[in-house]
């Protein structure tokens, strides 16, 4: 495994590679959840690349990028045991050097959910998805169904500007109770990460009634939406029964759809779905 801090030194170790690279990026602090992506990525490609880039453009200005957890030597041994091959660690002054004046803007599927309540979030997250790209060339790239509209933008930009990258989006890893792993949860106290997985409960919720054949967005909504309200650490931001592919919000369940959900437990700011048949 090799480690780099430069565009240059990747560039050059990318020559050396012809077969299929696989790529995860990650801003760190690495668990179970982004080490899926890596166990997938090493089963299809012949070499595999993670990035680990806490990527400033995409955290709004009354977000946590100043406390956002960072442990590399962590994340470099776990990713030595996952048999990845290269580690591309760069600086703020490497990515967004001071003339840097280039921005991606997917319209359409982020004005919504993250987009809506997260201004510039994705202008942030399409822009430095593309540079690492246009430097790692990947046959594939891999993106965890968690942040389920972060996957769909990246796939319009990559059917947009015709990338010809295969995205390839792996299941949410959880923990033993149901709540998403995420980096974020180190930030729960210990009333809050009990608290936390009021967001479990109610998607499995909304899954439930649209077993039962439940077809009206509305009465899911409304069902949990109450059920998160009874907890009293959580604040709601939104509940979404939404189009899966656009993101659409529905009023009548006739196709594949998402149930999303943003929820703040103290100041921590918490997202999950799951996709309702
Ligand atoms: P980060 O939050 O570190 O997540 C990196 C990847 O891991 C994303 O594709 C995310 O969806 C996936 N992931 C996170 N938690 C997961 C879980 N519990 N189960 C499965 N996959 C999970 O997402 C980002 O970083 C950034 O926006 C990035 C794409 C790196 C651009 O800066």
């Amino acid at each position: 495994m090799q480690v780099i801090e430069t565009i240059a030194e990747l560039m050059a170790l990318r020559q050396q590679l012809s077969d299929a690279v696989g790529f995860v990026p990650t801003m760190g602090y690495l668990h179970q959840g982004h080490l899926a992506l890596v166990k997938r990525a090493r089963t299809e490609n012949s070499a595999v690349v993670v990035s680990i880039y806490v990527n400033p453009a995409q955290f709004g200005l009354r977000e946590d990028f100043a406390g956002y957890p960072r442990e590399l030597d962590r994340d470099f041994e776990l990713l030595q045991r996952e048999k990845a091959d290269i580690i591309f660690v760069p600086s703020d002054a490497e990515m967004y050097p001071p003339e840097f004046s280039s921005w991606i803007d997917v319209q359409k599927v982020t004005e919504r959910l993250e987009g809506a309540s997260r201004p510039g979030h994705f202008r942030g997250v399409a822009t430095i998805v593309a540079k690492l790209f246009n430097l790692v060339q990947p046959s594939r790239a891999y993106f965890g169904q968690k942040d389920a509209q972060q996957a769909v933008v990246v796939k319009r930009m990559v059917a947009d500007l015709d990338m010809g990258i295969e995205i390839v989006v792996v299941p949410t890893v959880r923990e033993s109770d149901g709540l998403a792993m995420s980096s974020r949860n180190v930030h729960l106290s210990p009333e809050g990460r009990r608290a936390a997985t009021v967001l479990f409960k109610a998607l499995t919720l909304a899954q439930q009634l649209g077993r039962g054949g439940e077809k009206d967005a509305e009465e899911i909504r409304r069902q949990i939406t109450s059920l998160i309200q009874k907890e009293p650490l959580a604040g709601i931001d939104y509940v979404s029964i939404a189009d899966a592919r656009t993101l659409e919000e529905l009023s009548f369940i006739d196709r594949p759809a998402l149930a999303s959900l943003a929820v703040t437990i103290g100041r921590t700011r918490l997202i999950d779905n799951m996709p309702l048949e």
